[in-house]
């Protein structure tokens, strides 16, 4: 094996390969050839490091040096100072939004810092595409150690133990779900992995497949040999073309190396894989619904029981976990239950992987213990609140999920803590809002999403849903009716408990959540007809404060509505019939001198 004194990581994430890395990685191995460094410098490929946003990405080790928004035209400059001369090129180095402060290495860094991760541990370390990167890093070992040394039921054993649930947005004891399959009556069983990730936003399982796919090949191994099945489906979405990419040629070197297939590192065990593709309905990362598309069928679900533990693929036992879920599986089974279950908190095992997003410094991935509370992923992890604006509320569970206010900044992040709080813990998806988010505006985002997205197969949600909807439009088009807030409550609580799948039970949560934190915003757009936030276009008009302004014309030239008028040295004045409520005055002027009322 080759050692190199440096090896050079570039990010070929989806987000970094949008803003460019391809370019950047083909940069650095042409500079590094032409440098004569090939012998002694590694560029590597990889996964998903949680900073998208500052992407492409590249991080230099041995020094851990994580150099963001670079261009290939930085990548001489990186070659010749850092890797030949060995000085860090300070200006390309991450650099914190508040204190300005730069850091020299990634592990200084509060966004890494204060992680833990445990599903994300290969991605943005090793190349995705290169099974022995992998093995390397104990990939396989965990198959190797439950094939060799462990009987079927003591996996399921083990993964009972260490207390993981399921990470797809239930929370169902994975051990469990894993023991009905193995004790359900059948000749022929089935491993499902839900890749389908539709929660608008979320990236965390497209990360985990595109960083590090074998992992998921190796847990579903796992989980075949633990309840007696030869054969696997992982139901990805279309829209994923570079976490596709990585599980072919993942299961095709799995095959190559007698790690997939036939006679698995030579102990008789049989199991294969096969990709099958969604085409990004929400509905269909429901697992009946799932189950239903892979066998070529329309994505609707079906009534439970049966579950499909004992009836699910082709009638046959089947077990469905999500990406996440499975990618602890292997690092369960190699570090065993009890070190697992010492991580996270009473109730909730484990970390669990969050796509933050919204108006927070930081948007990406984090990954933190389970209980971490809510302040120390937004404030510390994530920077806080962009352009000093006061938190509002944060979205957990993504469009099926609630909106927690600041007074529950310190709950601890747990399945059951956000169900009693009304949301849940979903997928993974995390929406920061502030002052300028109306939460009555927000509760009508959401409910369009699932309105949209609903099958149409049970009466309440496919009517129920529209109705509230409606109910919600006409509140934030300034007319909402005196026992709307009731009726909305009352719909939201027939839809929950009498639509069939979890797309209609869980889709009233953000109304309900509103209206339980923030009903004091929903009487204001009803009784006094004022958006307090200045979100909702029906309810606001824009003035200029005649004493703050300056006469400068800025506002009348940005006006795509020709609604501006003034002359020098008077103020200038708001036609409001002309105003097509656009923003652009507001947030150009630069005294502060119009205001939306
Ligand atoms: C409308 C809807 C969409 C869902 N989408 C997903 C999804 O994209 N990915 C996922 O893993 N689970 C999704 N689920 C949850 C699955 O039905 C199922 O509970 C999960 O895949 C089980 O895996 P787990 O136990 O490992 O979480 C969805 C559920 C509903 C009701
Ligand atoms: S609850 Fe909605 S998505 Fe689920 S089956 Fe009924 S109509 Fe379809
Ligand atoms: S941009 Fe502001 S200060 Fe300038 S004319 Fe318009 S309102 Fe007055
Ligand atoms: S909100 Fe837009 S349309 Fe209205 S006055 Fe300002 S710039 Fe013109
Ligand atoms: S895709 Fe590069 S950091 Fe996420």
């Amino acid at each position: 094996m080759e050692i190199y004194r440096a090896h050079v990581l570039v990010c070929k994430g989806t987000g970094c390969t949008a803003s460019g890395s391809e370019a950047v990685l083909d940069a650095f191995e042409k500079e590094i050839e032409k440098k004569g460094l090939s012998k002694e410098v590694k560029v590597v490929q990889t996964g998903c490091l949680g900073l998208c946003e500052l992407g492409p990405n590249v991080l230099i080790y041995p020094e851990g040096s994580y150099y963001c928004t670079v261009k290939p035209e930085d990548v001489p400059e990186i070659v010749e100072e850092h890797l030949l001369k060995g000085r860090i090129v300070e200006r390309l180095l991450y650099k914190e939004p508040d204190t300005k402060e730069r850091f020299r290495s990634l592990m200084d860094i509060d966004f890494y810092k204060k992680q833990k991760r445990i599903a994300l541990r290969h991605c943005g370390l090793i190349n995705p595409e290169i099974i022995e990167e992998y093995i390397a890093n104990d990939g396989y070992a965990a198959l190797a150690k439950a094939l060799t040394q462990m009987k079927p039921q003591e996996v399921i054993d083990e993964i009972k133990k260490s207390g993981l649930r399921g990470r797809g947005g239930g929370g169902f004891p994975t051990g469990n779900k894993w023991q009905f399959a193995a004790n359900a009556e059948g000749d022929i069983k089935y491993v499902v992995c839900n890749a389908d990730e539709g929660d608008p936003g979320a990236f965390m399982d497209r990360s985990v497949l595109e960083g590090d796919p074998h992992t998921i090949l190796e847990a579903m191994e796992i989980a075949g040999y633990a309840i007696g099945a030869s054969e696997g489906y992982i139901y990805v979405r279309a829209e994923y073309p570079i976490a596709v990419k990585r599980l072919e040629i993942a299961i095709e070197q799995a095959r190559n190396h007698g790690l997939l297939g036939e006679n698995i590192l030579g102990t008789g065990f049989n199991f294969d894989i096969f990709l099958r593709l969604g085409s990004g309905a929400f509905v269909c990362g429901e697992e009946t619904a799932l189950l239903a598309s892979v066998e070529g069928r329309r994505g609707e679900p079906r009534p439970r029981p049966p579950f499909p533990a004992n009836k699910g693929l082709w009638g046959k036992p089947t077990i469905i976990n999500n990406v996440e879920t499975f990618a602890n599986v292997p690092e369960i089974i190699l570090k065993g239950a009890d070190w697992f279950s010492s991580i996270g908190s009473e109730k909730s095992k484990g970390t669990k992987v969050f796509a933050v997003g919204g108006k927070i410094n930081h948007t990406g991935l984090v990954e933190i213990p389970m209980g971490t509370p809510l302040r120390e992923v937004i404030y510390d992890i994530c920077g806080g609140i962009a352009n000093n604006k006061k938190f509002k509320a944060v979205q957990t569970g993504g469009p099926s999920g609630g909106c927690l206010p600041a007074s529950l900044l310190d709950m601890p992040i747990e399945y059951d803590t956000l169900v009693q709080a009304g949301s849940m813990m979903g997928s993974g998806g995390m929406i920061v809002m502030d002052e300028d988010n109306c939460m009555v505006d927000i509760a009508k985002f959401f409910l369009t999403f699932t309105q949209e997205e609903s099958c149409g197969k049970c009466p309440p949600c496919r009517i129920g849903t529209k109705r509230m909807l409606e109910i919600l439009e006409r509140i934030t088009n300034g007319e909402g009716r005196e026992g709307d807030i009731e009726l909305l409550e009352n719909l939201a609580n027939s839809v929950k408990a009498s639509a069939l799948c979890g797309l209609g039970q869980t889709a009233p949560n953000p109304v309900l959540s509103t209206i339980r934190y923030f009903r004091d915003e929903y009487e204001a757009h009803i009784k006094d007809k004022k958006c307090p936030a200045g979100a909702c276009k029906a309810l606001i008009h824009y003035e200029v404060v005649p004493e703050k302004c300056k006469s400068c014309g800025v506002c009348a030239k940005v006006c795509p509505a020709g609604a501006i008028s003034g002359e020098r040295k008077q103020p200038y004045k708001i036609d409001t019939d002309k105003c097509i409520k656009c923003n652009s005055c507001f947030d150009r002027c630069p005294f502060d001198a119009i205001v939306k009322i």
